[in-house]
């Protein structure tokens, strides 16, 4: 895969915060070849997560300013409540050299603009943990200064992680209804398959896999046909046959309506952080 380079000048890439998710995207960009580890810097309190990077050949600090001077493109991958007092920290070093990327759920364009200087470039993205394994489902949107270059850039280097697509803001809460969140509803379902298949006789290590590999194959049978969902499973349906048997048992249960509460709850929740 080609390098990617920020808009003007060479790429290099600084991360403030290096757990589960900043290991899991700029991972990606590593496994990817599209940014090298040494034009890497990763920043966190304790050496407890930078040893991964340090072992890729990253460069790693306990400071975050340094995290500026060493990169142009600079993810902040924190908890969502240390990024305010993270900008306050760096905002002296932000110049008009940098573009700013916040993986923080529920923190809006408008207040990380707010927490930065006037007029620098600065784009929010919504990873998911799949992220870690380059299966992610990313979206992302861009500040008021932030323009086709740099989105055009973001995607670039996030296609590393999985799907990448530009949104409008409003969809970033819809999206951690449906896809941050909505990796844990995938879990339990097939957790409920792998009971199911053990109440009837099968070992759980078998039916574990086999659960897995059909979510997976039905997945991509979505993302590969391009048909709707209700087209693929009523093709499942033979008239009389077990799956229609089963499928009157989903719907007595109330399937369809509690995971589409389940999106709203989460949307509505992350809707309310987004306001604290
Ligand atoms: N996990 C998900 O599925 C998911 C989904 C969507 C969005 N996100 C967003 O991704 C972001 C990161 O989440 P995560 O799950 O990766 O969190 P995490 O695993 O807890 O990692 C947080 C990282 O931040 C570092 N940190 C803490 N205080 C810091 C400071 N003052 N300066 C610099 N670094 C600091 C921690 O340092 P130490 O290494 O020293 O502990 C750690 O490396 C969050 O904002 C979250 O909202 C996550």
């Amino acid at each position: 895969m080609a390098a990617v380079s920020a808009p003007g000048s060479t790429l290099r890439v600084g991360c403030i915060g290096a757990g589960k998710m900043a290991r899991g995207v700029l991972g990606g960009l590593l496994l990817s070849g599209k940014v090298p580890a040494q034009q890497m810097t990763v920043s966190a309190p304790s050496g407890t997560n930078l040893q991964y990077f340090r072992a890729q050949g990253c460069h790693t600090t306990h400071s975050n300013i340094s995290v500026l001077y060493e990169s142009n493109v600079i993810f902040l991958a924190t908890k969502p409540h240390v990024i305010p007092q993270v900008l306050v920290e760096i905002s002296s070093a932000v110049t008009s050299d940098h573009v700013i990327v916040s993986m923080a759920a529920g923190l809006s364009l408008q207040t990380l603009e707010e927490l930065l200087p006037d007029g620098v470039r600065i784009l929010r993205m919504c990873p998911n943990l799949p992220c870690v394994i380059q299966q992610g489902a990313v979206v992302f949107s861009r500040g008021s200064c932030a323009g086709p270059e740099e989105a055009d850039m973001l995607k670039d280097l996030l296609s590393a992680c999985g799907m990448c697509e530009e949104v409008p803001e409003s969809y970033m809460d819809i999206h951690t209804g449906i896809s941050g969140s909505g990796v844990a509803y995938v879990y339990l379902f097939a957790e409920a398959l792998v009971d199911g298949a053990v109440k009837m006789g099968m070992p759980s290590a078998i039916a574990s896999r086999i659960a897995a590999q059909t979510l997976l194959g039905g997945a991509k049978m979505i993302l590969e046909t391009g048909d709707h969902p209700a087209k693929l499973r009523s093709d499942v349906c033979t008239p009389g046959g077990t799956t229609i048997h089963a499928l009157h048992e989903l719907e007595k249960g109330g399937l369809r309506a509690t995971v589409m509460n389940a999106v709203e709850a989460a949307t509505k929740r992350a809707r309310e952080l987004d306001k604290r």
